[in-house]
């Protein structure tokens, strides 16, 4: 009988809802310790097709760090889904309104260190965060940034809200959940007076209705600087003479695994159009002549470097340049 590729197919589905003798007992052993490590629970048939997805995920983590590359890939809470379930759950899936053709921002000629780390300088910048189940990544820059520059202007560093922002920014085209631009928050917050704590107004990773009032505002934005797309020494400008700096770029399957060294991808776009996620460079560095930004992601600190990634600098980089702004406080 010539096995044609249906019966093959059959053969395997047939096989597949029995024992699963398709994996390893190493692949299968492998995924049951990183279902403990995560608490993940599954019905069988949820089981199978999760060990699947994990499987292609580890093996694209061995490929790639068998290779040669600057950064290395590691297992992590993304590690059962793929990257249309992750991009779903986590980016930004429509295209933002971020472009800044005439940036506020005003460089001047450095120079500049070749080091910059605002966690090193002082007590600056907050904890990492995590976000959730929800595509809030844009109001974590958002915090992270203000957060970061009322600190370095009053010495007083707080946690700020996101709730705030998924509930009540709606009306500077932002989406709650569905999505956001640091720079229309930075506008929400100038505009609407002030940003409540995160102890006032709690993170729930859900859209909810507006309960901001005004005797809950903490921290105030006196006016927006967006830095003119895809310059990005006009961010290193920033970076090294005053503050971090929220930045937008397109996260591409490459990233989901990132786990250490400077992130550099041949897949990612680099135009306004593709960004889809919101963060905040901290510092930047050079390490065996690979220019990098230091970057406060919002996925928790078990994800990456302790909740941190570096991303080549100095080439627009998955377009990290197309949108990055910062906030002037009000104090
Ligand atoms: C900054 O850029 C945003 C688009 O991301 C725009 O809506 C806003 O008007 C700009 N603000 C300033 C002060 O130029
Ligand atoms: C971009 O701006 C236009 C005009 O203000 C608005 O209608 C649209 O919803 C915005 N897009 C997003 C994704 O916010
Ligand atoms: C985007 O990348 C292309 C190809 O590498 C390059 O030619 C172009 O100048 C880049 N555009 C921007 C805005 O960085």
């Amino acid at each position: 009988m010539a096995i044609t590729a249906t019966t093959l197919l059959l053969l395997g589905v047939v096989q597949f809802a029995h024992s699963s003798p398709i994996y390893s007992s190493e692949e299968e052993f492998e995924f049951k310790s990183w279902m403990a490590q995560h608490n993940r629970l599954y019905d069988l048939e949820e089981y199978y097709h999760r060990l699947q997805v994990f499987t292609e995920n580890k093996k694209r983590i061995d490929r790639h760090n068998a290779g040669s590359h600057k950064f290395t890939m590691g297992l992590n809470q993304f590690s059962d889904m793929t990257f249309a379930e992750f991009r779903k759950t986590f980016l930004l899936t429509v295209p933002q309104n971020c472009s800044a053709t005439k940036g506020g921002h005003v460089s001047r000629n450095g120079p500049y260190p070749d080091y910059m780390d605002w966690r090193e300088k002082g007590n600056y910048v907050t904890p990492v965060k995590n976000q959730g189940h929800c595509g809030s990544c844009w109001t974590f820059s958002t915090t992270g940034c203000l957060e970061s520059v009322t600190a370095i202007a009053t010495g007083k560093l707080m946690l700020l809200s996101e709730q705030q922002l998924v509930d009540c920014a709606q009306a500077f085209n932002n989406h709650g959940c569905f999505g956001g631009l640091p720079s229309q928050a930075f506008e929400y917050i100038k505009y609407s007076n002030g940003l409540a704590t995160e102890d006032d107004y709690p993170y729930t990773a859900r859209d909810g209705t507006c309960q901001f009032h005004p005797d809950l505002a903490a921290a105030f934005v006196k006016d927006v600087v967006n830095i003119t797309m895809y310059d990005e020494m006009g961010m290193v400008d920033a970076v090294a003479r005053l503050n971090p700096v929220s930045l937008a770029y397109q996260v591409t399957p490459d990233f989901m695994h990132y786990k250490e060294g400077v992130y550099s991808s041949t897949m990612c776009h680099n135009t306004t159009d593709r960004v889809n996620h919101a963060v905040l460079a901290v510092g930047y560095g050079e390490e065996n002549g690979t220019p990098y930004w230091i970057v406060k992601n919002s996925w928790g600190t078990a994800w990456g470097n302790k909740g941190y990634f570096f991303i080549e600098r100095g080439k627009n980089m998955c377009g990290l340049a197309a949108c990055s702004s910062y906030p002037l406080p009000l104090v």
